[in-house]
């Protein structure tokens, strides 16, 4: 049985334990149940972003780093930003993902990012597996990128990730060209891309 199988029967047999169950308790036993379960934690691609994007997104910024979209596999990132450095902010519309974002976690749509931070003021945002999971369609996009671009300082940097077999290549969307210029950020390149399957046993 997955775990959350087992999730969903230790909900069934007590409904009202989540209510009463403080919220950082809830969350260590959550982060416990899946700190290693989730596969995509281990894929090429996810290992780079923590061991080498996040670092070196860390490194060259002052203020504030925004992650876009949490999940059982994200929640680990925050780790990168312990200590003195940027804030590390994370923002998802579902209440229930609060559970993987960071102390600093807002719940709502990233279009709407720009209600609640100064503009000019983030170093970088990171949008990765979202386009496509959320943010659908061209005036989703449209939006969310001029929400990002009103918050993002003079030089700030837009990362943003996307499957390449579900979704349309963004940098095709007219509002990317007008709004933000394609470069690469110190030591990272313009664009990387992953050729990895990933297979799930059933
Ligand atoms: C595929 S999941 C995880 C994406 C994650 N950022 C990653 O690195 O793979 C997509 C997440 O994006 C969130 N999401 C969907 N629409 C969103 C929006 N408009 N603004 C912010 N997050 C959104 C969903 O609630 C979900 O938790």
């Amino acid at each position: 049985m997955t775990v959350a199988g087992v999730l969903k029967l230790i909900h069934r047999a007590f409904p009202w334990g989540k209510k009463f169950l403080p919220f950082p308790l809830f969350q260590y036993v959550m982060r416990g149940f899946f700190s290693d379960e989730s596969c995509f934690v281990h894929l090429a691609r996810r290992r780079w972003m923590r061991d080498v994007m996040m670092p070196s997104l860390r490194h060259h910024s002052s203020r504030a780093v925004f992650f876009v979209g949490c999940a059982p596999y994200t929640w680990h990132y925050e780790r990168v930003f312990e200590g003195s450095g940027p804030d590390y902010i994370t923002i998802d519309p579902m209440p229930a993902a609060r559970v993987w974002g960071s102390t600093r976690h807002i719940v709502d749509r990233v279009q709407r990012l720009d209600k609640y931070v100064d503009p000019g003021t983030v170093d970088v945002v990171v949008m990765v597996g979202v386009y496509g999971f959320g943010v659908n369609t061209s005036q989703d996009l449209r939006e969310t990128l001029e929400s990002i671009r009103g918050v993002l300082k003079e030089g700030g940097v837009l990362v943003l990730g996307w499957y390449s077999d579900t979704t349309p290549d963004p940098a095709e969307h007219p509002s990317l060209d007008d709004l933000f210029v394609a470069s690469g950020y110190h030591d990272l390149l313009p664009r990387k891309q992953c050729n990895e399957t990933l297979t799930v046993d059933i």
